[in-house]
């Protein structure tokens, strides 16, 4: 199993590596970044685990021959890549920056290794994540049993938010399993509290508390851009989050059976349960949780859409309005057409 990290180099990057380094799930990672991944590459090397790690650079800005050693045989590509926020911006506020750093990358993904698995983690997961499927698709090589975006680390969020709310001290905060659903991004992100391991403890909430348990959850980001203060956003958080999911599909894609990840996938008519969930939302994307198999997304589990307290109705009614903006925002990017939005 090999594993290649696209901003090998960055915040994320450099702990996402070092949990990978760590996985008996994978044989090979590969470092990929504009700068420093050799180093961070010969530095993980030095920990005496059974994954062989190398680090690829380009020469020069027109060099594409490093991301193609980097990507060459690749399973699995997870892309931290491209800048994080500022205190006061949004993740749509990146999205100028961001966008075309991942159009480029999902170009040499789509003509180096077609077949791997992606994973989206760079922002504005929302419009990039169809910004690598349009430019999957204009390469003729699109399967959307392939491609993710990781939302984990609004799940990982709402699972520790709640603990705060536990008075009796019943809550085991390891072992809570939140699904949040929607995107990642602000109003757009849906935790459903209501049908959890949690929901004892989130029903005796009063609907103050309910709302602002789910705002925090929806604007967690912010929290640490603020914290950090110019230093960026979360990058360990997120680097646990894209590990987790990694290692849930990798151990899918490996047999086991059984695995349910949150993450925000392209509704194509071929994956089980996408044409009820796109006909209901009118999206042809949004996160629900998803069934993992050995050939990547195996089904959507949409039933969750019928079993919303009130509250969280409403709440999945905003972030549809919200993120069909951004969705069609990455699909005119890669395809060009003029547009007032
Ligand atoms: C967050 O939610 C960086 O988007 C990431 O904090």
């Amino acid at each position: 199993m090999k594993v290649t990290v696209l901003g090998a180099a960055g915040g994320i990057g450099q702990p996402l590596s070092l949990l990978l380094k760590l996985s008996s799930q994978i044989d090979e990672l590969s470092l990929y970044d504009i700068r420093l991944s050799k180093g961070v590459a010969t530095d993980l090397s030095h920990i005496n685990t059974n994954v062989k790690v190398t680090g690829f650079e380009p020469s020069s800005k027109e060099d594409q021959s490093a991301i193609k050693q980097a990507l060459t045989g690749t399973d699995v590509v997870i892309i931290p890549a491209g800048v994080p926020r500022k205190p006061g911006m949004t993740r749509d506020d990146l999205f100028n920056i961001n966008a075309s750093i991942i159009q480029s990358l999902a170009s040499a993904i789509a003509e180096t290794a077609p077949q791997a698995y992606v994973l989206v983690i760079s922002n504005p997961v929302n419009s990039t994540v169809p910004i690598v499927v349009e430019t999957f698709k204009q390469k003729g090589v699109f399967n959307p049993k392939r491609i993710f975006g990781v939302t984990t680390l609004d799940i990982v969020r709402a699972n520790s938010f709640i603990k705060e709310y536990d008075t009796h001290g019943e809550l085991d905060v390891s072992k809570v399993n939140i699904n949040v659903i929607g995107g990642h991004s602000g109003e757009t992100i849906v935790p459903i509290y209501s049908q959890s391991n949690a929901s004892k403890i989130y029903k005796k909430l009063s609907s103050s508390q309910r709302d602002a348990l789910v705002n925090r959850v929806q604007f967690g980001g912010d929290e640490v851009v603020k914290a950090k203060n110019g230093g960026g956003s979360a990058t360990l958080s997120m680097a646990y989050s894209g590990y987790k999911f990694a290692e849930s599909l990798i151990r899918a894609l490996k047999g086991e059976s059984g695995i349910i990840e949150d993450s925000f996938i392209y509704l194509d008519d071929g994956i089980k349960g996408a044409r009820e969930v796109k006909n209901k939302t009118k999206l042809n994307y949004v996160s629900l949780p998803i069934r993992l198999g050995p050939h990547g997304v195996e089904e959507v589990e949409g039933g969750i859409l019928g079993e919303l307290d009130d509250n969280e109705t409403k709440l999945f009614g905003v972030a549809v309005n919200t993120l069909s903006k951004n969705i069609v925002k990455g699909e005119l990017f890669v395809n060009k057409v003029k547009s007032k939005l």
